[in-house]
C-alpha cells in the first residue's frame, strides 16, 4: 500500500521529467541539489497567507491572486527574514484545524503584531488573534457548520465597502470569540456568533467566517476591499507582468548557458518550454519522449505544436521499442511505474549527453507541489500530508541547476499563461494524464495489440465528451482495457473479446474524486461506438466508484 501511494502523483499532470527523477532518486538513493529561490522583484507587492493547516488556506492564496495581488502561503511558524525579502503589504491567518487551547497549539509569531502590517485572521486565525491579544474565546460548545446570515454593526468598515447590512456567509468553527481583545469592535454577528467579525484601528480584523468559499458569496468583494482599500495594494499581478517577469528571471539566471527540457504534451511542461525558449532562444532543447504509452495522435501534436509552429529545438526520441520490450510479461502496476520510469531516465540522459555541456533543466513544477512539500517538511500544522515527488528529485549527477518558471502558479494561473503565450487550447485546457501514460490503463501485460484497443476507445471517448462539452469541467475522463475479455455476440457468432470500462470523474486536486453523473446518452453513445468501431471489444461498463475508495486509475 505504501509503494502503492508514492509513486501516484496526485497535481501535476504531465509526464514531468521530475516525477520520474524523483522515481530515480529514489531507485539509486540520490540527494537532491538544492534548488534556487527566485526571488520576486522588489516592487512586487505580496499579501502573506500564514497557514494554520485549513484545508482551505490554498484556496484563500488562489482567491487574493484573482484580485491580481501576489500572494503566498507560508507555513505557520515561517521567520520573519524570509517573508520581508517578498515586500509583504498584508497577512492573512488561515483557518486550522487546532484549537488555541490545545498543547502546542500553533501561534502567530511575535512580527505578525508587531510589523504594523493589515491582518485579516479567518476562522481559527481570527482565535488566535483573541487568544493573544487577550480577548476571550469559547471551547467549542457550540458547533457550527454551514449557512449563516452576518449582520453588519456599522457601515463605514472598509473591509465590507460597497456590501449590503447582511449578507449570507460560510460558518465551519467549534471555538468562537466570546470577547473581543481590548481596543477591538465588534463589527458583525450572526444568530450564533456574537462576535463574527472584529477590528481595531490598526487594521487587524478577525472574522469567524470563511469569505474563501464559494458559499460566501460576498467573499470576493470582501478580498478585493483587503487587498486594495486596507492594505493599498496596486494589483500588478497580471498573467502579462507575470510573463515579462518570467522572461527575465530565467534570461539572468540562464545567461549564456544552455538548458533542457522534457516535454508530455500537457500543460505544465509546455508552458515552462514556452517561457524559456522566449528567454533564452536555442540555448534550450527539448526533449520528447515518445515511450508508446501516449493517446492517439499525442507525438504528431506535440511535434507539430513546438517543432512546426514554435520553431524550436525538439530532440525526438521514439522509445516505443525499447519501453514496450521492458514491459513485456509484467503485470504488476508498480513495477510497470519503476520500469517505464528507469527506462525514461535512462532514454533522457542519453538525449542529454548527445547535446554536450549542458546546465539548466526546466520543469514544471506548480505552487501547490511546492506547498505541500514544505508543509510536508517544515509544518505540522496541517491534518493530512500526502507524500509525492514532483519536487526536488533531481539526482546529483546530472549536475544540472533546476529552472521552475511555474513554481509560484497555480494550475489555472498556467492556463492562462498557455492561453496568452499563444498554445493552442487543446494543449493548455488538456486533462490531467499520468507519466506512465496508457500502460496503467491497460489491466495485466500491455502489448501492442491491447495498446491499440485503448487507443481507439479513448479516442472515442475524448471525441464524445468533447462534442458533449463537458471535457473542461471534467477532471478526467478516459477509456480502461479491463483485463476480462466477456462472451458476447456479433452478428450470427459468438464472440469472446474485452471488456472497457469508461471513467470520468469531478475532482479539484485529484486527491478525492466524484464519478461524474454523465447523461445516459451520451454514455449510450460511447458504448455504441466502441463495440462498433473497435475491434475485440463486445462490452462496455461504466465505473460509478468515487474516490476514496477507489483511485482515478485503475492501476
Ligand atoms: P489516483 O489514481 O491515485 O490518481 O487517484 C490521482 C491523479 O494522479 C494521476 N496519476 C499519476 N500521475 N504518474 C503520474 O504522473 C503516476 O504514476 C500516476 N498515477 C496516477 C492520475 O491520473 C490522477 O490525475
Amino acid at each position: 500500500m505504501k509503494n502503492e501511494q508514492s509513486h501516484r502523483i496526485p497535481t501535476t499532470d504531465d509526464i514531468e521529467v521530475s516525477t520520474y527523477l524523483g522515481i530515480a532518486k529514489e531507485l539509486h538513493g540520490e540527494q537532491a541539489t538544492p534548488e534556487p529561490k527566485p526571488l520576486p522583484p522588489k516592487e512586487r507587492e505580496t499579501i502573506i497567507v500564514i497557514d494554520f493547516g485549513s484545508q482551505y488556506s490554498m484556496l484563500i492564496a488562489r482567491r487574493i491572486r484573482e484580485c491580481h495581488v501576489y500572494c503566498e502561503l507560508v507555513p505557520w511558524d515561517t521567520p520573519w527574514e524570509k517573508i520581508a525579502p517578498l515586500n509583504p503589504r498584508g497577512l492573512v491567518l488561515s483557518g486550522g484545524p487546532a484549537s488555541v487551547y490545545n498543547r502546542d497549539a500553533p501561534l502567530a509569531l511575535p512580527y505578525i503584531y508587531d510589523k504594523h502590517l493589515p491582518v485579516m485572521g479567518i476562522c481559527y486565525g481570527m482565535q488566535v488573534i483573541t487568544h493573544q491579544l487577550g480577548g476571550q474565546i469559547s471551547r467549542g460548545e457550540k458547533h457550527e457548520y454551514g449557512h449563516a446570515i452576518l449582520y453588519l454593526n456599522t457601515e463605514d468598515c472598509p473591509l465590507f465597502a460597497s456590501l449590503p447590512t447582511s449578507f449570507p456567509v460560510w460558518m465551519s468553527h467549534g471555538d468562537q470569540t466570546l470577547d473581543t481583545p481590548p481596543n477591538f469592535k465588534t463589527l458583525a454577528y450572526t444568530d450564533n456568533s456574537p462576535v463574527a467579525v472584529m477590528g481595531n484601528d490598526e487594521g487587524i480584523f478577525g472574522l469567524q467566517f470563511h469569505p474563501e468559499v464559494i458559499h460566501t458569496p460576498a467573499g470576493k468583494t470582501i478580498f478585493q476591499n483587503f487587498v486594495y482599500k486596507v492594505c493599498g495594494c496596486q494589483g500588478n499581478w497580471t498573467t502579462t507582468n507575470f510573463i515579462t517577469e518570467s522572461i527575465e528571471k530565467i534570461k539572468k539566471q540562464v545567461g549564456e548557458g544552455k538548458a533542457i527540457c522534457a516535454l508530455s504534451g500537457g500543460v505544465d511542461s509546455a508552458v515552462t518550454a514556452t517561457l524559456v525558449h522566449r528567454a533564452i532562444g536555442n540555448n534550450l532543447t527539448c526533449i520528447f519522449i515518445n515511450n508508446g504509452l501516449l493517446r492517439r495522435e499525442e507525438p504528431e501534436r506535440v511535434l507539430n505544436t513546438f517543432l512546426r509552429n514554435l520553431k524550436m529545438n525538439v530532440s525526438y526520441v521514439d522509445g516505443s521499442e525499447r519501453f514496450l520490450e521492458r514491459l513485456k510479461g509484467v503485470t504488476d502496476p508498480e513495477v510497470k511505474r519503476h520500469m517505464i520510469g528507469e527506462e525514461f531516465i535512462k532514454v533522457f540522459e542519453e538525449e542529454a549527453a548527445k547535446l554536450g555541456k549542458v546546465n539548466f533543466l526546466a520543469q514544471g513544477t506548480l505552487y501547490p507541489d511546492v506547498i505541500e512539500s514544505s508543509s510536508a517538511s517544515e509544518t505540522k500544522a496541517s491534518a493530512t500530508i500526502k507524500t509525492h515527488h514532483n519536487v526536488g528529485g533531481l539526482p546529483a549527477r546530472m549536475k544540472l541547476s533546476l529552472i521552475e518558471p511555474l513554481r509560484y502558479l497555480f494550475k489555472d494561473e498556467v492556463r492562462e499563461v498557455g492561453l496568452a503565450l499563444g498554445l493552442p487550447e487543446d494543449m493548455t485546457w488538456r486533462q490531467p494524464f499520468p507519466g506512465p501514460g496508457l500502460a496503467i490503463r491497460i489491466i495485466g501485460e500491455v502489448t501492442r495489440e491491447r495498446l491499440e484497443i485503448l487507443r481507439a476507445a479513448d479516442w472515442i471517448v475524448m471525441n464524445e465528451i468533447k462534442k458533449a462539452k463537458l471535457y473542461r469541467q471534467l477532471w478526467q475522463s478516459f477509456a480502461v482495457l479491463t483485463g476480462i475479455k466477456s462472451v458476447g455476440v456479433t452478428g450470427d457468432y459468438r464472440s469472446y473479446a474485452y471488456t472497457i470500462a469508461i471513467r470520468a470523474i469531478n475532482s479539484n486536486d485529484a486527491m478525492t474524486a466524484e464519478w461524474a453523473h454523465l447523461p445516459y446518452d451520451l454514455l449510450a453513445r460511447i458504448s455504441d461506438r466502441i463495440v462498433n468501431e473497435v475491434p475485440n471489444v463486445n462490452r462496455v461498463v461504466y465505473d460509478i466508484t468515487s474516490k476514496p475508495p477507489a483511485t482515478i486509475e485503475w492501476e
